[in-house]
């Protein structure tokens, strides 16, 4: 039974605020009235409702549709010009038997563009077919997500800037540690042995210690240099590309951690550009770093491999691996490794996938359009 403070059901302009059911009971004395619901629910539903034929033609809408687009005698009828085209193309595979839904601007009766989001249905009533629609205005949800968009799209960009700014700039700095200080240090150590060589007498047995043991201090220098500026931007990766990098550095990170690794794969060819080769170089640092920092491994091994469409790097620890979880739980305090691996991917239209199998190690797997 259906008690209504103000009997208006079915009066023109009646609002739906200024109704109010007290209490839907189900009453099997009384007979129901199905008619009555179900004009009640089309009244003041908030979803806009209507029943049209296939052509696109409103046979019937409710309230709240009318409130908001007006009298209008056709579905189509107020679209924005510009999705006329999908709508057309949406209504078709409606009537082929498709239940999508489709979101699509119209202009409503005040003027005001707002978007719709419409589910519907086909139906047979008296041996007709129609399309039955129920739709929800989602505007302010539509213009959320596409600020959401935008902005991700922006840090997205940002990201990608910053690796640029980060690499010119170790490019850069490499670049002043070869041209000032390396050759500072070369004049050094020619001057060192020029004064070895003309130190003569007494002086010899006392000064040429010295002498030798600054020697070895500058040698020392250089060499400290090398590998700072090898960290910055490998020679050998402009030299030889990218196999060789890795082997170069896998030598490194085996004798400095003790942890084994491979390098398999085959040199590609023709050399991809210089920005994936670089990418995926940084990629293996930071997931080295990762190897030595949480992994507790023995053993790394790294496959390069490629096709004509695609270079694909995998790098693969015996290490104790770990949880999601524990990974989302790290990442909401740093984490920063794995972001910036997957956006140096992104970055080039590929994709980063870390496997973390607990207890059987970690892989790491980067797929890259060449
Ligand atoms: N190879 C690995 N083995 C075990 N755990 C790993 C490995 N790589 C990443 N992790 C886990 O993922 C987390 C996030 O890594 P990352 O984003 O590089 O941040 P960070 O190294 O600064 O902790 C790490 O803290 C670690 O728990
Ligand atoms: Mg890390």
């Amino acid at each position: 039974m259906i008690k209504k403070k103000n009997n208006l059901c079915g009066e023109e302009g009646v609002e739906v605020g200024r109704v109010t059911i007290d209490e839907i009971t189900p009453d099997v004395t009384e007979p129901s009235c199905p008619d009555e619901l179900y004009h009640l629910l089309t009244e003041y539903a908030t979803d806009l409702i209507s029943l049209n034929t296939i052509d696109g033609r409103r046979v019937w809408s409710s309230r709240s549709l009318e409130r908001l687009r007006g009298p209008v005698t056709n579905i189509f009828e107020n679209a924005h010009p510009h999705e006329l085209k999908t709508i057309l193309r949406w209504w078709k595979r409606i009537l082929d038997g498709s239940t999508e839904r489709h979101r699509w601007r119209v202009r409503t009766v005040a003027g005001e563009w707002r978007w719709l989001e419409t589910a519907t249905g086909l139906l047979t009533y008296q041996h007709r077919p129609y399309v039955l629609c129920t739709a929800r205005d989602v505007t302010e949800q539509k213009l959320a997500e596409d600020l959401l968009r935008a902005k991700s799209k922006q840090i997205r960009e940002m990201a990608a800037h910053l690796v640029e700014v980060e690499e010119a700039e170790r490019r850069k700095l490499s670049q002043e540690l070869h041209d000032r200080i390396g050759q500072i240090l070369t004049a050094l150590s020619i001057n060192l042995n020029t004064i070895r060589r003309q130190i003569t007498g007494d002086l010899r047995e006392k000064i040429v210690p010295r002498i030798n043991d600054s020697l070895s201090l500058t040698e020392e220098a250089v060499s400290r240099i090398k590998d700072v500026m090898a960290d910055l931007r490998p020679p050998v990766l402009d030299d030889y590309g990218l196999l060789a990098t890795l082997r170069w550095y896998g030598k490194q990170f085996a004798s400095r951690t003790g942890i084994a690794v491979k390098i398999q794969g085959k040199e590609i060819s023709p050399r991809p550009a210089s920005n994936i080769e670089i990418a995926l170089f940084r990629i293996t640092q930071e997931a080295f770093t990762n190897i030595s920092k949480h992994a507790k491994a023995t053993k790394v091994t790294v496959i390069l491999t490629n096709d004509k469409d695609s270079l694909c790097l995998s790098i693969c620890d015996d290490g104790v691996g770990f949880h999601h979880s524990e990974k989302a739980e790290k990442d909401k305090r740093r984490g920063w490794g794995l972001l910036t691996m997957t956006e140096r991917a992104e970055s080039l239209g590929g994709e980063f996938r870390i496997e973390p199998r607990p207890k059987q190690g970690t892989r790491v797997v980067v797929k890259v359009p060449r």
